[in-house]
């Protein structure tokens, strides 16, 4: 049977227990594609699995991690008509599959054409951290064009989308960012930008419609105090203390980000028509994985690390 590189793990741990190594090719049915890939991102969600944080038993073991992808589609499912060999395109992968491999099946649902205006490192950057902004900011937090919106975290994956999206619409935008990225943040739009290590935010932001928490902990409980009577607070890690949320006469929510191809195709003209601009710190080959993930786990990343599959 032939067979390709993949980045799998056969027990959690630390990064030395990703093994780049042969796997079965995979096959693709109904709408589905097989996708070269081109190139993955990493996501915090790779090295949390990798490290047995985020759920899944030893039982699911081997895993192949990555959920982002860019590629051109090498074989198309008996019912993907619309699609043919070649055709660029980028996606968001369920959670039972893994982009950091050299080819990976793909759901109708899950891809979009790849934005045209960015090659594949770019787009790659692209789908969870942008779809996991988009939901944020629009689906569980509904920001309007004129309101206001406080992003923790701006500089990161899903930060630096939030507030270009947000910008995009038309709302006032304050984020918290470490100083080296004030500057950062500040070309990507944002109106007011608060250093989180030498200033409280809450001294500086005030009466706002929206908190995207991208922290939790003691962020989450200090929003409280910025969030607008009727306002929301909306968390990528944790759910807000009803207790507190009724004080404010606010709410707050938790949710999980989902592949959506019709969102994907939304962000991919937002970047064509140059509204959005992924940014990608560094670069590593597939088989320097465990030093992408090492790299994001632990130093200081502005926008996303990006795999190189095919060079
Ligand atoms: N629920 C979901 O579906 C979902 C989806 C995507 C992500 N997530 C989670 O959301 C979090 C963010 O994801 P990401 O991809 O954006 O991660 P990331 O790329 O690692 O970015 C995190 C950012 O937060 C900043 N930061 C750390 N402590 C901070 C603080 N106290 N105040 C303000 N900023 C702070 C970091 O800056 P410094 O380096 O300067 O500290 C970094 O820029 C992760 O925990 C991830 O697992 C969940």
């Amino acid at each position: 049977m032939a067979s390709m590189k993949a980045v799998r793990i056969h027990d959690f741990g630390g990064p030395e227990v990703l093994s780049v190594e042969d796997a079965p090719f995979p096959q693709a049915f109904d709408d589905e594609v097989v996708l070269k890939v081109h190139a993955s991102s990493i996501n915090p969600i790779d090295y949390k699995i990798r490290s047995g944080q985020h759920g899944g038993g030893k039982d699911q073991l081997p895993i192949t991690l990555g959920r982002d992808v860019s590629g051109t589609v090498e074989l198309c499912g008996t019912r993907a008509h619309t699609l043919a060999k070649g055709d660029p395109i980028y996606a968001m992968l369920g959670r039972d599959r893994g982009g950091h491999s050299e080819y990976v099946v793909v759901k109708a649902v899950e891809m979009a054409a790849k934005p045209r205006e960015v090659d594949h490192l770019h787009a790659a950057a692209v789908p969870l951290a942008g779809l996991t902004a988009w939901q944020g900011l629009f689906d569980h937090g509904g920001l309007a064009a004129g309101q206001r919106v406080l992003i923790h975290g701006g500089a990161g994956g899903v930060g630096h989308f939030a507030i270009q999206f947000a910008k995009a619409k038309g709302a006032f935008v304050a984020t918290t960012v470490s100083g080296e990225d004030i500057d950062f943040a500040r070309t990507l739009g944002a109106d007011q930008v608060v250093d989180y290590k030498k200033q409280r935010f809450e001294d500086e932001v005030a009466e706002v419609d929206l908190v995207l928490d991208l922290i939790a902990g003691e962020t989450q409980d200090r929003s409280w105090a910025v969030v607008k009577p009727g306002g929301i607070i909306v968390s990528t890690l944790a759910e807000s203390s009803p207790e507190k949320a009724r004080q404010r006469g606010a709410r707050g929510t938790r949710y999980m980000a989902r592949p959506n191809a019709a969102q994907l195709a939304e962000i991919g003209r937002l970047i064509d028509n140059g509204k959005v601009r992924p940014y990608v710190d560094a670069v590593f080959p597939l088989k320097d994985v465990a030093a992408a993930e090492a790299r994001l786990e632990n130093e200081h990343v502005r926008g996303k690390i990006v795999l190189e599959v095919v060079a």
